[in-house]
């Protein structure tokens, strides 16, 4: 039997020093990584970087999930990572993409203004389910972009 989709929501601090640009060239890499591992780990899915923050799903079996995340989560780029979530789920919601990085066409937004300790109240489940409602929203315009 195969083994269980599962999907696994966070959100990080980016430590990447220096400008920009800097900045730019290390997520061009993290994205090279994903396009050379996650197809092989059949895992798909989005990141974001949006002030400072980076939020990512990553959907797949089991234990590529598990194996990638405990990969990327000692990864010094970024730290302060919240799980928000992390379970078996019916289906894929990035099955497009190796990763897809969106919200560049929404930098002058604080797309997760609203996510965090800052809001006071909320259960991590919530959290999770309007994090990844954000994400899911920018896969819909980068598609509806490209089209
Ligand atoms: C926010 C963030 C997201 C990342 N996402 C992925 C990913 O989806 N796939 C991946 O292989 N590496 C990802 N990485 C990079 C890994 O931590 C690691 O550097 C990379 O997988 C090493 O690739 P290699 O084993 O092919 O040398 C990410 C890193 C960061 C900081």
């Amino acid at each position: 039997m195969p083994s269980e989709l599962y999907r696994c929501v966070y959100y990080s601090k980016n430590l990447i020093a220096g400008g920009p640009a800097r900045i730019a060239e290390e997520i061009e890499s993290i994205l090279a990584a994903a396009r050379r591992n996650n197809p092989t780990l059949q895992v798909t899915g989005a990141l974001v970087f949006n002030r400072g923050l980076f939020a990512q799903v990553l959907e797949g079996p089991c234990p590529s999930v598990e194996s990638l995340f405990e990969k990327i989560s000692r990864d010094e780029r970024h730290g302060d990572i919240q799980v928000l979530a992390f379970r078996a789920v019916p289906e894929r919601l990035f099955s497009n993409w190796s990763m897809a990085f969106l919200g560049r066409s929404r930098e002058d937004e604080n797309l997760f203004g609203h996510i965090g300790p800052q809001t006071g109240f909320s259960t991590e489940r919530l959290e999770g389910d309007r994090l990844l409602e954000i994400v899911r929203n920018l896969a819909f315009e980068e598609e509806a972009r490209a089209a």
